[in-house]
């Protein structure tokens, strides 16, 4: 087994980093082709990828492994004015590193056969939580059909478009998305990933999943986020063994695991659709799992980690680099701490006239520096006061909010990463979407350490 770093030391401050050799692959001696899906400001590629620019030592982020990624796709639903992420992607990446087109278009094109997208071994995406519900269509080869603008159905017509003859079936898969995906939809609880898993086994692919809180394994943010690992192998997996010991258990250690759970999924998509999790009050799906040809064993894990941990503290940036308008303003204290605060008032809906009694508890005021952060959310920028936004105090005991730099460091990318020509807000927002690249960095050296032994 590797040195897997504790937390890898890429992450606070290009002036404190650390230059680490990514040096033996063992076994894995062919590159591992990559396509990153909905790519934001590059969160797989840096993690997987790392970056090592000798024109930009600042951002020198170590590789988990021999993984290239060879095509990548960023589309902000809008204008041209809203295409920032993707302008960051290629000022980091080059030019004609990202396709910065609505994924349907460009896979309408593909299918067309007007444009090519290379061969990959591994597809890589953040995708948000949505309604994944299926209508049955006997036109579709599949049989079923998503409804439009539903990201994973991309996804899948992505992969299935590549397992067409000719074409090359991607080994592997790793996907991100909020751990509500798993209990989704409140009328059908875990009806969205019953169907995402049976359309990965209809491929022929085995899954491993994990709800990951990155600050448990060391990271500065709290921040919980479920990954989705496919391999399509022709080996029969023990699924108890891969809970315990497989890949997402390597790159994230859990104590034993007391008891687990299984269950049997419907093979087509479009049943689970229609009949997965009705009645039900609550997921049968937990925190860590396995799937292989629809069967399932999931189980609640503990952690096992003990690395070091960092704090909010271990990313901020010095005082002197930090604009005026950052400071909470004395006329704006009340606000804040109104929003900050504990609830209890009375409250009626503007549309039906209901009225209602409505509580909420406090938020620490201000954040804690000697803990991870809470998750930073796309609106983290801006000077408006706001409940969820975070407020730091300084050594001199005034209050802020964190600056681009920190949030960048918050989410394990080089503290100026998107500093690319974006707003501060536009620089939150992206941040905001984007993931821990730590959490994908040791997902990727856990899997070239099990594919080589
Ligand atoms: C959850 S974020 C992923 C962020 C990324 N992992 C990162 O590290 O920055 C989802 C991304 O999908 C992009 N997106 C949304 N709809 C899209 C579409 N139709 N085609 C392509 N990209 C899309 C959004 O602009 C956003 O950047």
């Amino acid at each position: 087994m590797w040195d897997l770093p504790n937390v890898p030391a890429i992450f606070y401050n290009g002036r404190k980093q650390v230059r680490r050799h990514s040096s033996d692959w063992r076994n894995v001696s062919s590159e591992i082709k990559i396509a990153e899906l909905f790519a934001g400001v590059g969160g797989f590629r840096l993690g997987l990828d790392g970056y090592d620019d000798p024109e930009h030592p600042d951002f020198y982020m170590p590789s988990a492994g021999p993984f290239k990624t060879v095509w990548a796709n960023q589309w902000e639903p809008g204008s041209d004015r809203r295409q920032f992420a993707a302008r960051c992607y290629k000022a980091h990446f080059g030019e004609n590193s990202v396709v910065n087109e609505d994924i349907h278009a460009v896979l309408d094109e593909y299918e067309a056969g007007t444009i090519d997208i290379p061969d990959v071994d591994m597809v890589v995406g953040g995708f948000p939580c949505q309604d994944y519900s299926v209508a049955r269509t006997l036109s579709q080869a599949s049989g079923i059909e998503g409804k439009k603008g539903v990201l994973w159905w991309d996804i899948y017509r992505f992969l299935r478009l590549k397992h067409l003859p000719g074409r090359k079936a991607p080994r592997y898969c790793l996907f991100e998305n909020v751990d509500r995906l798993l209990k989704s939809p409140a009328s059908q609880r875990g009806r969205d990933f019953a169907i995402i898993l049976s359309c990965l086994a209809s491929l022929g692919y085995a899954v491993e999943w994990r709800v990951i809180n990155s600050a448990e394994y060391g990271f500065p943010q709290r921040r919980k986020r479920v990954y989705i690992f496919a391999e399509k192998t022709p080996e029969s997996w023990n699924l108890e063994g891969r809970l315990a010991n497989g890949v997402m258990a390597k790159a994230f250690p859990i104590l034993p695991v007391e008891s687990s759970f299984e269950l049997q999924l419907f093979e087509n998509p479009a049943d689970n659709s229609d009949k997965f999790g009705v009645g039900m009050k609550t997921s049968p799906f937990r925190a860590a799992g396995v799937m292989q040809g629809c069967r399932v064993v999931t189980a609640d894990v503990l952690e096992d980690f003990h690395g070091d941990r960092k704090t909010l503290g271990d990313v901020l940036v010095s005082e002197s680099e930090v604009p005026e308008e950052y400071y909470v303003r004395e006329e704006k204290l009340g606000d804040w701490k109104y929003l900050k605060g504990a609830k209890r008032e009375p409250r009626k809906n503007k549309k039906t006239g209901y009225e209602y009694m409505y509580t909420e508890g406090a938020m620490s005021f201000p954040d804690a520096l000697d803990k991870p952060s809470r998750t930073i959310l796309t609106g983290e920028g801006g000077t408006t006061p706001s409940r969820f936004k975070h407020v730091i105090e300084t050594p001199d005991g005034r209050l802020r909010r964190l600056v681009p730099d920190e949030l960048d460091q918050l989410q394990c990318f080089p503290a100026g990463w998107t500093n690319t020509g974006m707003t501060d807000g536009q620089r939150a927002f992206c941040m905001g979407n984007a993931l821990v690249t730590g959490i994908p960095h040791r997902i990727g050296r856990a899997l070239v350490d099990f594919a080589s032994e």
